[in-house]
């Protein structure tokens, strides 16, 4: 179910057309394993206060749904916990109803590997779901009581006084708390993590991009990872860090992320903090964009404003005009994409363009480059191989005192050594 706004001042992304939206949410029920019988859309001012949609709309729908025997209606905005509970009411005990933030944390949850992914999806899928209980959900109790690893154990049990539903508010609530724990733990591993890169000097690039742009496709041909590729919305969840070096020698580590997509929530980008962490703590962002995809302009802005949303707009950044094998003129997709910084024609399939691509991302790097002139301790000869190898030596000489070096060293490295 799509709506088109009227005006911009409703929810919803007024610049995505509405075709285009519905058909990602349908690629999106697709990944999900749900197949689209049918579409019913609206143009609407403003969401109505109860139903979101028209009254009369709503029995269009209700009709619709009984006619193709439909199990499943997913409307492709968010909804409120009122739009949701009064339209369950319409669509009756039988259909299930979601909404495009539902469907991503659903795809999300199936493709979540890790232990961090798991937290998060959880957590996320929590926080969508508390303010939206309507029924006691009697299943509930147990399932967030028992997944608390016995920490919380009986926080399922009814308290005196208690509704099921109160019961099951709390069981989500207290599951909340513990989850957030439980992922401050995994950010604070990862800090160390990054700590420990930073004091080696090698510089971390984020591969960040709409959803089946090719991040993964590219970080496997940069490196021979075997980072699953699939064309499926959202098949990587889990960043994946692999080693390589650049044509100057210099190595540098590239990690793939999640995929982004437009009318993301902010709360459910939120969730993802531990992982995008990884992204807003490296030190360049190479933007991977779909060259071939009909909304290529608008999945960049896309991408570019979530990249903003979690504080990491301002990054260094390259584009990459990726899967340019499915084009008769690549330049012609450069030319379009004037707007975005440093664009680079490649496929991440063929390996077209991986060259210049290095080039490119060698060269910003490059204009990162801080000058430094110091006296090296020979105790310390692990920081002049450094220098030697992620920066350009300009002058060394030997004293008593140890190595005097007048280097164009990366800001990363600066750090480390004005801390000598
Ligand atoms: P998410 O995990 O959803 O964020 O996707 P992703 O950006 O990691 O994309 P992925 O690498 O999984 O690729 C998505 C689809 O695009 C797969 O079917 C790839 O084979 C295909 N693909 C990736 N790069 C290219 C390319 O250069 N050319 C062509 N023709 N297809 C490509």
């Amino acid at each position: 179910m799509g709506v088109e706004w009227k005006t911009t001042v409703a929810s919803g992304d007024a610049t995505w057309p509405l075709a285009a939206s519905l058909e990602e949410l349908a690629q999106l029920a697709h990944t999900a394993g749900i197949a689209v019988v049918g579409e019913l859309t609206q143009r609407l001012d403003h969401p109505e206060p109860s139903t979101f949609i028209g009254s009369g709309k709503v029995k269009e729908l209700v009709l619709q749904v009984a006619e193709a025997a439909a199990d499943v209606v997913i409307f492709d905005d968010e909804l409120s916990p009122r739009h949701q509970r009064e339209l369950e009411k319409a669509l009756g005990d039988d259909v299930k109803l979601l909404d495009r933030t539902a469907l991503i944390l659903d795809i999300f949850a199936q493709h979540a590997h890790t232990r961090e992914g798991n937290l998060q999806v959880e957590l996320a899928q929590y926080q969508y779901r508390l303010p939206r209980l309507t029924r006691a959900w009697t299943h509930l109790a147990r399932q967030a009581g028992g997944r608390a690893g016995g920490t919380t154990g009986g926080v399922g049990v009814r308290g005196p006084g208690e509704t099921q539903l109160e019961t099951d508010r709390r069981v989500i609530g207290q599951r909340i708390v513990q989850l957030k724990k439980e992922l401050e733990k995994v950010r604070a591993h990862r800090g160390l993590h990054r700590a420990r890169r930073k004091r080696e000097g090698i510089p971390v690039i984020s591969i960040v991009g709409y959803t089946n742009a090719g991040k993964s496709t590219l970080l496997n041909c940069l490196s021979d990872a075997d980072v699953l590729v699939e064309d499926k919305l959202f098949a990587t969840l889990d960043p994946t860090t692999r080693r390589v070096v650049l044509p100057n020698g210099r190595p540098v580590l590239f990690t793939d992320t999640v995929g982004f997509i437009q009318k993301l929530p902010t709360h459910l980008v939120a969730a993802f903090r531990a992982t995008l962490e990884e992204t807003t703590e490296s030190d360049l962002l190479l933007h991977v964009l779909d060259a071939t995809h009909p909304q290529a302009l608008r999945q960049a802005r896309a991408v570019l404003e979530t990249l903003e949303d979690i504080g990491a707009a301002g990054k260094p950044m390259v584009t990459a005009l990726n899967k340019v094998d499915r084009l008769a003129d690549p330049q012609a997709a450069c030319d379009a994409s004037a707007e975005l910084p440093h664009c680079i024609p490649i496929s991440a399939l063929t390996g077209y363009g991986m060259e210049n691509l290095l080039r490119a991302v060698e060269k910003k790097l490059e204009s990162d480059l801080v000058r430094v002139d110091l006296v090296i301790p020979f105790a310390r000869g692990d920081l002049v191989q450094l220098i030697h190898q992620q920066g350009q030596v300009e002058n060394e000489e030997y004293s008593a005192k140890g190595a005097r070096i007048r280097a164009l060293v990366p800001r990363s490295l600066a750090s480390i050594l004005d801390a000598l």
